[in-house]
């Protein structure tokens, strides 16, 4: 007896320090965790906050009470070894119609506030909105700002202080667009265009991921926001526009005229376009090597394959969200994409070693 005693008394030891720890490793502040809902950034996450937080204090409310009565009754009326048996009852009416009305109108009361507070996420800005179209693809995501005619990937700049609208398509699969401290968790469809809005309160960098299992690579489809001041925003802009190349006369197709290194390869007309603008090494390389056949450096092109690469090379991370943006990284994505991110669409072009750092390189300069 007294051996098992000692067994219970240092399991409950145990669960105790458990608890204890578990306890302990919740309680940094929700800013160390970037991933956090407890950390609102924006109009649409510190409005939801507040719910949760009605709810939260509410249901503590409730705890307390009903606890303290608990503890009160178990208590007051234990019963000692020699009582008699305490009378039988088989519910009370007035009872019961108590404790089903008291729950039902704390429930109706949360939800005056809580439909309220959906219907609001569901509203679609007007006005001056930032409109942004979000594209799910397997495993990255892409932003397109319409009013500016831009393309980008990954990483989606916004300014403080205006409201971004976002509209939300997939290319393939179901994917599922959460950016936590922003704005909520939405799924992406192919046939339906999903919504979502946020106004950005101040200037710093915000994780967000999908979380809608969408294979092999899905815990690698993450992507950042860049909430920047307004005018930083258009320094943005300028200069995504300016990746687009400059037009050049492009010269007659005779096969004098055509660029040595290339001669004897098939290449696009943008793919022309952007040799006769920057001929060095990178260029050829990103042509030669098949990049430019699903990624531009544009930010005006749509290419629909790859990501559109214009300002990768000032992009805090790679391979969506999965790396950070090295010049170490950025050449081991290129040369092994497959080691990386096994089942993406990039194939492994056999570059070498000096291939892989020279695009990289050049990547870097855009
Ligand atoms: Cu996309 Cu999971």
């Amino acid at each position: 007896m007294a051996q098992r005693n000692a067994r219970w008394r240092s399991l409950a030891g145990a669960l105790t320090t458990f608890a204890l720890a578990l306890f302990v490793a919740g309680c940094g502040p929700a800013s160390d965790y970037k991933q956090s809902t407890l950390d609102p950034q924006s109009d649409f996450t510190r409005m939801i906050h507040q719910l949760y937080q009605v709810e939260y204090y509410l249901a503590l409310v409730v705890f307390v009470l009903v606890e303290a009565a608990l503890v009160y009754v178990v208590l007051r009326f234990r019963g000692k070894p020699d009582d008699p048996e305490p009378e039988q009852v088989h519910g009370n009416t007035t009872l019961e119609v108590i404790w089903t009305a008291i729950p039902a109108l704390i429930l109706a009361a949360l939800a005056v506030p809580t439909v309220k507070t959906i219907f609001r996420t569901y509203e679609v800005p007007q006005g001056d909105a930032l409109q942004v179209e979000v594209i799910g693809h397997q495993w990255w995501w892409e932003f397109r700002y319409p009013q500016y005619g831009l393309i980008t990937a990954n990483e989606l700049h916004v300014p403080t202080g205006r409201t971004v609208s976002l509209r939300m398509i997939t290319q393939d699969v179901l994917h599922s667009f959460w950016l936590p401290q922003l704005a909520a968790k939405r799924d992406v469809f192919q046939q339906r265009t999903t919504t979502l809005w946020f106004t950005a309160e101040k200037e710093g960098l915000y994780p967000g991921q999908c979380t809608e299992f969408c294979g092999i690579q899905h815990g690698r489809m993450a992507f950042q926001v860049v909430a920047q001041s307004p005018q930083g925003f258009e320094e943005y802009v300028a200069a995504l526009k300016a990746s687009a190349p400059a037009p050049v006369p492009v010269p007659a197709p005779t096969d004098s005229a055509k660029p040595t290194a290339l001669a004897g390869t098939t290449t696009t007309t943008l793919g022309a376009t952007t040799l006769v603008a920057d001929s060095t090494e990178g260029a050829q390389l990103f042509m030669m090597k098949g990049c430019v056949g699903c990624h531009s450096l544009d930010a005006t092109k749509v290419m629909g394959i790859g990501p559109n690469l214009a300002g990768i090379g000032t992009r805090k991370y790679i391979a969506a969200g999965w790396l950070e943006n090295t010049d170490a990284n950025l050449a081991k994505w290129i040369q092994h994409p497959q080691d990386v991110k096994t089942g993406v669409l990039m194939p492994n072009l056999g570059l070498t070693d000096a291939e892989a750092q020279t695009l990289a390189a050049y990547l870097r300069q855009h």
